[in-house]
């Protein structure tokens, strides 16, 4: 495969669950990559996976000096960038908005909203020279919500809504902007937002029942979404959300 010879893409929330699948299908695909994670020891241990001529940074991409520093780096050490990929997210609290804190709310719009702000920021200039891409791992439930994940759901709407304005402003530079919309994927942070829910087991069955082709897919299957996405083969795509949901979102059906 080499969809992306030599195409130099950051990606944020690339040392875990979906980011890490999408790390591995860039390389595989010829890309360079550089991976961003919020603790050092997944950086370090990805960095251990990956080796040269890739890269491994530790930012918090809620905080915009990081976000410069990343994009600095990345500049420095490539010379370009042809695509950033937003791919860092929080899912919890799991909650009806009544009792969402407002340290909880802030800290799912920073990190799941406000990161595209800062990336967009100090890439744009870069992209714009590459006529590159923007590529946003948002999500189904900013589209049909979900019960019990409101405010994160209002990021992902969020997201959704940015990624057709942004491909509407950007277009005359060249720039595609793009969005993933999984449904669930078996990542360290679905794990954790099912062991929030009040039955985890019966939540389980429920995650693979969503999906209408049958189970609850890896993060493989998104990265595949993304590298297309991200390559030629997708130059005249932008603005879409694009669900990668087993159909998740296709209404009536029959159980069994
Ligand atoms: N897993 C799912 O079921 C699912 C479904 C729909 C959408 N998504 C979205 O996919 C994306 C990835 O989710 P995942 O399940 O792989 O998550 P994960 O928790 O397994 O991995 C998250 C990654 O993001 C990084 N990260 C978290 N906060 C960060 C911050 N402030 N700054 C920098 N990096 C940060 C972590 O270091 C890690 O690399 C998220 O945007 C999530 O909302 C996930």
């Amino acid at each position: 495969m080499s969809e992306l010879r030599d195409k130099v893409i950051l990606i944020t929330g690339g040392t875990a669950g979906i980011g890490l699948e999408c790390v591995k299908a860039y390389i595989k695909a010829g890309a360079k990559v550089v991976f961003v994670g919020l603790d050092h020891s997944s950086v370090e241990e990805a960095k251990a996976l990956f080796g040269n001529p890739h890269l491994g940074l530790q930012a918090d991409v809620s905080n915009d000096a990081d976000v410069k520093i990343i994009i600095q780096k990345t500049v420095d050490t490539f010379g370009r960038l042809d695509a950033i990929h937003n791919n860092a997210g929080l899912a919890s609290p799991s909650k009806p908005l009544h009792l969402t804190e407002d340290d909880e709310w802030e800290n799912l719009i920073n990190v799941n909203l406000r990161s595209l702000l800062y990336t967009t920021r100090h890439g744009y200039s870069y992209l714009k020279e590459s006529k590159g891409c923007i590529l946003n791992t948002s999500s189904l439930v900013g589209e049909i919500g979900q019960d019990n994940h409101a405010a994160y759901s209002a990021t992902k709407g969020a997201v959704n809504a940015l990624t057709k304005s942004m491909a509407i402003d950007y277009a005359k530079d060249g720039i595609r902007v793009n969005s993933v919309l999984p449904a669930a994927v078996m990542t360290p942070m679905l794990k954790n937002w099912v062991s929030e829910q009040p039955d985890p087991e019966i939540t389980e069955g429920f995650l693979n029942d969503i999906h209408l082709l049958g189970y609850c897919p890896e993060g493989d299957v998104i990265a595949d979404a993304c590298v297309f996405l991200l390559s030629d083969k997708a130059r005249f795509i932008t603005g879409v959300n694009m669900p990668v949901s087993g159909g998740a979102e296709l209404g009536y059906r029959r159980g069994g």
